[in-house]
């Protein structure tokens, strides 16, 4: 991959383990691989992203496979829609669970390279250390370190982008998946925690310059008896400090039962 210069735009060239710009702003690749293209001044906070916890719970839990079947699912969408596609971007790839199973299945229909991009640096230590065939950086989804039109794909699976910035790196004709709650994702929770829980109010399905393809949701019911399973997904949920201890205690002895509902969408940029 070609990244962009983050602080003056011009292209980025590696030398030796360093990516460079003609105008000597240099950024060392990690000894991981991935390199941290976030300037500092657009961190935000001093460690960016999800909170080592969350990450953490997240990781082990999708590492066990309950959510395959979105990526399954996902990876079916990107052999249909994107079967030609010979570079993808996951935007927001956390530890790079769905990227590599997306690497995989569209690397077996053709040549095709993934570029992963997140803000958080110990998502991508992770990722980059485990999935030496795609290339990983440190960057914010609002401000991407790619030039114009440099994707065929992109996958957006949880995680915040911003329509102009999606737009903009993606070819014209370019396929994104993106993959969000659906309105009765995770309802037994709501329900242990609030006296009238609602059902999860799901955004629109425009993005300007985007044509929506297709649009599904992929439901299911979630059975974990696993102690440690129930842990970890309490904790890499929104709703884990809202449960008391006691609720908590229940539903590792008892197991857990919930709904799944992701909303699946597939655009092309228009
Ligand atoms: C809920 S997680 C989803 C991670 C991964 N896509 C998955 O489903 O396993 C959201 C991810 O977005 C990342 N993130 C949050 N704000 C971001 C931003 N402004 N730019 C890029 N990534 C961001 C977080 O660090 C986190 O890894
Ligand atoms: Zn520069």
């Amino acid at each position: 991959m070609k990244y962009q210069c983050p602080i003056c735009k011009q292209t980025l060239l590696l030398q030796a383990k360093t990516w460079c710009c003609p105008s000597n702003h240099r950024f060392d690749c990690a000894k991981e691989g991935y390199v941290n293209l976030l300037p500092v001044q657009n961190k935000g906070s001093k460690d960016p992203g999800d909170n080592k916890d969350m990450m953490f719970a997240r990781r082990e839990f999708l590492n066990k496979g309950h959510y395959q079947g979105l990526s399954d699912r996902i990876n079916e969408l990107a052999s249909c829609y994107g079967k030609a596609a010979k570079t993808g971007l996951d935007i927001g790839c956390g530890e790079g669970y769905y990227s590599h199973r997306l690497q995989a299945s569209l690397s077996a229909l053709g040549e095709f390279t993934l570029q992963g991009l997140d803000i958080s640096k110990s998502a991508l230590k992770y990722a980059s250390k485990r999935y030496k065939d795609i290339d990983f950086c440190v960057a914010s989804a609002f401000e991407m370190p790619f030039a114009d039109d440099s994707f065929d794909f992109m996958l957006r699976i949880y995680a915040p982008s911003q329509d102009d910035e999606l737009r903009r790196v993606v070819k014209k004709e370019g396929i994104l998946i993106t993959a969000s709650a659906g309105e009765h994702h995770h309802f037994a929770l709501k329900q242990l925690i609030y006296a009238d829980p609602k059902l999860h109010m799901t955004g629109s399905s425009e993005i300007p310059q985007f044509e929506l393809l297709h649009r599904e949701n992929l439901t299911s019911v979630m059975c974990l008896q696993d102690e440690t399973d129930i842990g970890h997904f309490l904790n890499m949920t929104p709703y884990s400090w809202k449960l008391t201890d006691e609720q908590k205690s229940t539903l590792v002895t008892e197991g857990l039962t919930c709904e799944l509902d992701f909303k699946i969408e597939v655009f092309k940029a228009i």
